[in-house]
């Protein structure tokens, strides 16, 4: 079983040694605030992004696709006035252009396309394949990015960091085929398939200076996915401090490319 579990860490890029942050330590570096629009804020990673880009007075514009159940996000918003909250469900091109029309002309320094879904376990096992669940998890892991990106790129090109960054899974690379996760085949095919949109999206947005980030988190305790997994996990707070300072350093070199949370490269 231990074996199992040490397959299973090295899978999706964790460490079984207590080295959490280190690398995120010291790339850390100072970076000037600016404009940050996260999708999926109202929970998890998404709502943590809001709240330690909120601390380092960013101006957030924090989407949901519920803001009246938001209640933290809500809570949050009410102590940092540099904290904005917007509907967006990503699934939905209206709001989506909605939203974006309202922010034309507006710099956007770091679009963050977080929200995302596991989709249920159980109907992604090989005999019990649910193809709405597919559609549903496509939806909003690879459409949604993909529009939300579209939607923005101006505004992101307007500003001054220009950064558009993905957050994908180590459960998308090739390379894990053999390890000890079975099933899973949406949300896997869903983040091998939203990483070579990053790719693309690099070489088509490349001329307006804009990099694309691929940033898996590892595994995060947000409750995500409602698997059986009980080995370690990092908290909402490492993994966004790595994923901020990854964000940070963001560059030509580490961009286009799965980078794991330890900044890493992750084959894919
Ligand atoms: N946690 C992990 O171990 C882990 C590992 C690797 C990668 N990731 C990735 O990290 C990202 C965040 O995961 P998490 O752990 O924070 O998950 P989470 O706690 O389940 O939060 C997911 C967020 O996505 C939002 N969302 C779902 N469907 C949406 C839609 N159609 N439109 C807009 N927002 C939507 C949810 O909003 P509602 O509150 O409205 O449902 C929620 O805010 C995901 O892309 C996930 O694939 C997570």
């Amino acid at each position: 079983m231990i074996g199992v579990l040490h397959k299973l860490f090295l899978a999706v890029g964790l460490s079984t040694g207590v080295v959490v942050g280190t690398q995120s330590q010291n790339i850390a570096l100072a970076d000037e605030p600016g404009t940050v629009l996260i999708t999926g804020s109202s929970r998890g990673v998404g709502f943590e992004l809001a709240k330690q880009y909120a601390v380092k007075e960013w101006k957030v514009i924090a989407t949901c696709r519920t803001p009246s159940e938001a209640d933290d996000l809500v809570r949050l918003a009410e102590s940092y006035p540099n904290v904005v909250i917007e509907e967006m469900d990503v699934t939905d091109v209206d709001e989506i252009e909605a939203l974006a029309k309202g922010y034309a002309g507006t710099p956007i320094d770091v679009l963050i396309n977080n929200a995302g879904i596991f989709g249920t376990v159980s109907l992604q096992r090989f005999e019990e394949l649910d193809y709405s669940t597919f559609v549903d998890v496509m939806a909003v892991n690879v459409f949604g990015p993909l529009k939300v990106t579209q939607a923005f790129a101006d505004s992101v090109a307007a500003s001054e960091k220009k950064k558009i960054v993905t957050i994908t899974s180590g459960l998308g690379s090739m390379t894990l085929t053999e390890e000890a996760f079975e099933g899973y085949y949406f949300y896997r095919a869903s983040k091998a398939s939203v990483n070579i949109i990053g790719r693309t999206l690099a070489a088509d947005l490349r001329d307006r200076g804009i990099l694309i980030g691929l940033f898996n988190p590892g595994i995060v305790d947000t409750g995500f996915g409602g698997t059986n997994y009980d080995g370690p996990k990092l908290t909402p707070e490492e993994a966004v401090a790595a994923l901020i300072g990854f964000v940070e350093t963001l560059s030509p070199e580490t961009a286009a490319t799965m980078i794991n949370y330890d900044g890493v490269p992750m084959p894919w």
